[in-house]
């Protein structure tokens, strides 16, 4: 059902136990961003983003949770599992920078959401292809993308708070995106049952990412740049670079990269050699 998204905290002696295990946030310069130094366009777009910012942060704790669960499940090696658990604590620190940055600037933006439908489906296939497919969906493909956007953003903002929370969020995430290759290189022919399905999730889970670069960017606006908000032009390059420098050589150690043919297609024609983002 889907409801407005709400944060709570509860503070105490879980929000001390957190501060302890994830410390720095509170120093971070909260002071630097005040509301009425940007215009109304700036403004919005920033409450968005950073709502917006939130909730998929938010998806990810629960993705890494997911994946935790299936590594639990399959026997997986401890230290592993364990990485997916610490995951699922940044994830939740992401989310809470993203919170605290749009509570800064007025509060979130209105944003509906259906919390019942957040976690990953679950499939019929036994654990270790389930852990896969997550860790292929989460972590090869989704967090890969996002480490040199994030990278690009901390790089671009000009704004001391936005800069700050930027490169400390996309600090955590390279780990995030080479637990995928540690998870498939720990599963190892053990996936031979599954390389079809699994071709096909890396698949589906790549196009999904396609309408960021196929869709008309809006014109670039240096307001919202200087809080690390990229132009939809950059964050489409940044993006399509990423598909050919990150993730296709991660799945294809995996024995799991898509059709050359296909990833032309999926990104159109003007991207040549694969280049770091
Ligand atoms: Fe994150
Ligand atoms: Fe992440």
């Amino acid at each position: 059902m889907l409801a407005p998204f709400e944060l709570d905290w509860c503070g105490g002696a879980s929000a001390a136990r957190l501060r302890r295990r994830r410390p720095g946030i509170d120093e971070l310069p909260w002071e630097s961003l005040h509301a009425e130094t940007l215009d109304d366009a700036t403004l919005a777009a920033a409450r968005t983003t950073w709502t917006e910012g939130a909730f998929s942060e938010y998806a990810s704790a629960a993705a890494f949770a997911a994946l935790a669960g299936a590594l639990l499940e399959a026997g997986a090696p401890i230290d592993l599992t364990a990485m997916a658990g610490d995951f699922v604590v940044d994830e939740i620190t992401h989310v809470e920078l993203n919170a605290r940055l749009a509570a800064t600037i007025g509060g979130a933006a209105p944003h509906l959401v259906d919390l019942d439908k957040l976690a990953p489906p679950r499939t019929d296939h036994p654990a270790i292809a389930r852990a896969a497919a997550l860790a292929i969906k989460i972590c090869v493909v989704g967090e890969s993308l996002s480490v040199p956007v994030l990278a690009t953003a901390a790089r671009v903002a000009t704004q001391p708070l936005a800069r700050a929370v930027l490169a400390r969020i996309a600090h955590d995430e390279g780990p995030h995106a080479r637990l995928g290759a540690h998870v498939l290189a720990w599963a190892g022919d053990r996936l031979d049952p599954f390389r079809d399905p699994l071709r096909d999730i890396a698949r589906r889970a790549l196009a999904a990412y396609a309408p960021l670069w196929r869709r008309r960017p809006p014109p670039p606006n240096p307001s919202t740049r200087a809080l690390g908000i990229l132009d939809g032009a950059d964050h489409a390059r940044v993006l399509r670079r990423a598909v050919r420098a990150r993730v296709v050589p991660a799945l294809a150690v995996a024995h799991l990269a898509p059709d050359p043919g296909w990833i032309d297609e999926l990104l159109g024609d003007d991207v040549d050699a694969p280049r770091a983002a």
